[in-house]
């Protein structure tokens, strides 16, 4: 039996807000039965899951506006974005605007299966979705990894901590 909780949604949020998070771009393309439509949202719920075989996952709420394109994609890629990407963070963390409008703001190139990939960024995964597990409000999206890259770069990583970007830590040496 579940018990009613002691707090609310604010205070929830806030308390997770102090796990300090790194910042990712999901993009995603759906295959061209469904017309090929994109999305793109900021995410700071990703992590890795397996090594053999690589596997990944982010969680997305099931209000999204993203919500269908992630659930019919072909392929999704997670940016791990440096510190001088936030404009990229902020600007796919904006509601109301469609996955193209959020991708016109930004320099992308399309990859594999037309999945928009953001130049410039230090860390990139793609794959397939495998699994989605229904949790609450949101979904768990697992993928299967099958490309990554690395750009080597002097820049730290963005990350997000008690609601704000926050201050960056030192690339080590
Ligand atoms: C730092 C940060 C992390 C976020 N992480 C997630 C996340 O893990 N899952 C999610 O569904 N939304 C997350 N969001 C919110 C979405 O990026 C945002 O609500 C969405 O893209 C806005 O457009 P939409 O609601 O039209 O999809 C995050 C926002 C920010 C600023």
């Amino acid at each position: 039996m579940m018990t009613e909780p002691l707090f609310d949604s604010a205070q929830f949020r806030q308390v997770c807000g102090h796990f300090p998070t790194g910042v990712t771009a999901v993009t995603a393309v759906t295959g061209p039965s469904s017309g090929s439509a994109v999305a793109a949202l900021t995410v700071n719920s990703f992590t890795s899951v397996s090594l053999e075989p690589a596997k990944v996952l982010f969680c997305v709420a099931n209000s999204s506006s993203s919500f269908r394109v992630l659930m019919e994609s072909a392929r999704i890629a997670i940016h791990i974005l440096s510190q001088d990407q936030e404009d990229v963070a902020r600007r796919f963390a904006t509601s109301g605007l469609t996955g193209a409008e959020k991708l016109s703001g930004v320099s992308w190139v399309p990859g594999p299966d037309g999945v928009p990939l953001l130049p410039g960024t230090p860390a990139v995964l793609a794959g397939r979705r495998n699994e989605v597990i229904t949790s609450g409000d949101h979904v768990i999206v697992l993928l299967d990894v099958d490309h990554v890259h690395l750009k080597p770069t002097k820049v730290p990583a963005l990350s997000f901590y008690r609601g704000r970007f926050a201050a960056p830590t030192p690339v080590p040496e």
